[in-house]
């Protein structure tokens, strides 16, 4: 299959959709980016990688993060996790409230903000002052690359607007599900947000997910076939919050959405993407990168189903 004509192709058919959607602009520093950038990077097993656009341009991760967070804690406390943190889909906005409180300060899953909030103080018990450190230096290692890093601005613009989560935190802790300091984990879990990489960096970063938890360009084992196997249900199932529905329909991969503009998807025993266009649909996820990634599916028949 000849990938770079057909990432040419997408490029060229996405282009009418551009002025749709709006850049994330609750986080003031968001808003900042060229609202009208689209790139896309396709890594494959064996090291070759195709891509169009700035596919080396480093934009704000987000949620994105989720996974990799997901991934270093469930690697550490196996199904007692889910103790705090469920598997299931909320059907609700990527940061609402409501369902928290009448179940009990447990979020439905480790992609909506609740629960990665939590996922976050569960690192934090484990890590203490070096939690974020520790998160940096996982996010490197499945990236391959030392030089991913943190923005400061976009860390401090959520710490000072990050109201949402404030409220999200603070009514989990007092259901007795937040085993930290409010500071310490809401601290971690910003700067986890506001990791910056680019199309390129972030496909590598899930290849092990596409690999049954072995990285294929290191040969690096990250988790188990059957860990692997549940953070790809919970990316098709939760990775979209309440478009997920919409995105298994259209796409039909596993996937992992920021509101910075970023989706990572994985093709089983092939390949990872990363799309990145920084307007957003109403859900919070890129608009042209969904379409992109629907194109994708469609012209080259690579959905899992
Ligand atoms: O906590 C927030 O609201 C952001 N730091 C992350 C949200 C996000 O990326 C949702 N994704 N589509």
């Amino acid at each position: 299959m000849n990938y770079q004509a057909i990432l040419e192709e997408i490029e060229r058919e996405i282009l009418p959709l551009f002025g749709e959607g709006k850049v994330a602009d609750y986080i003031p520093a968001l808003a900042n980016v060229n609202p009208n950038q689209f790139s896309i990077s396709l890594q494959m097993f064996d090291g070759t990688s195709f891509g169009v656009g700035e596919v080396n341009k480093k934009f704000s991760i987000q949620s994105i993060s989720k996974v990799f967070t997901f991934t270093l804690a469930l690697n550490y406390y196996g199904k007692e996790l889910y103790k705090r943190v469920g598997h299931e889909p909320s059907g609700n906005p990527f940061n609402s409230l409501v369902q928290l409180e009448y179940e009990n300060g447990i979020p439905r899953n480790p992609f909506i903000n609740a629960g990665a909030i939590v996922t976050a103080d569960s690192l934090v018990s484990i890590y203490k002052d070096n939690t974020f450190n520790q998160i940096l230096e996982f996010i490197r290692t499945v990236a391959n690359d030392d030089t991913i890093n943190f923005d400061e601005e976009i860390f401090h613009s959520e710490l000072e607007h990050g109201f949402r989560n404030y409220a999200l935190i603070n009514m989990i802790k007092s259901f007795g599900n937040i085993y930290n300091q409010i500071d310490d984990v809401i601290e971690t879990y910003f700067k986890q947000c506001s990791i910056m990489m680019s199309p390129a960096q972030l496909a590598r970063s899930v290849l092990f997910l596409a690999n049954h938890g072995v990285n294929p360009l290191t040969n690096e084992t990250i988790l188990t076939e059957s860990k692997a196997k549940r953070i790809n249900s919970l990316m098709l199932t939760c990775g979209h919050y309440d478009a997920s529905g919409d995105f298994a329909y259209k796409v039909g991969l596993p996937g992992k959405s920021g509101v910075g503009g970023g989706i990572v998807a994985i093709v089983p025993k092939k390949m990872a993407i990363c799309v990145y266009s920084p307007r957003l649909n109403s859900q919070g996820n890129s608009l042209i990168g969904t379409k992109a990634l629907e194109l994708f599916t469609t012209k080259t028949g690579l959905s899992i189903f």
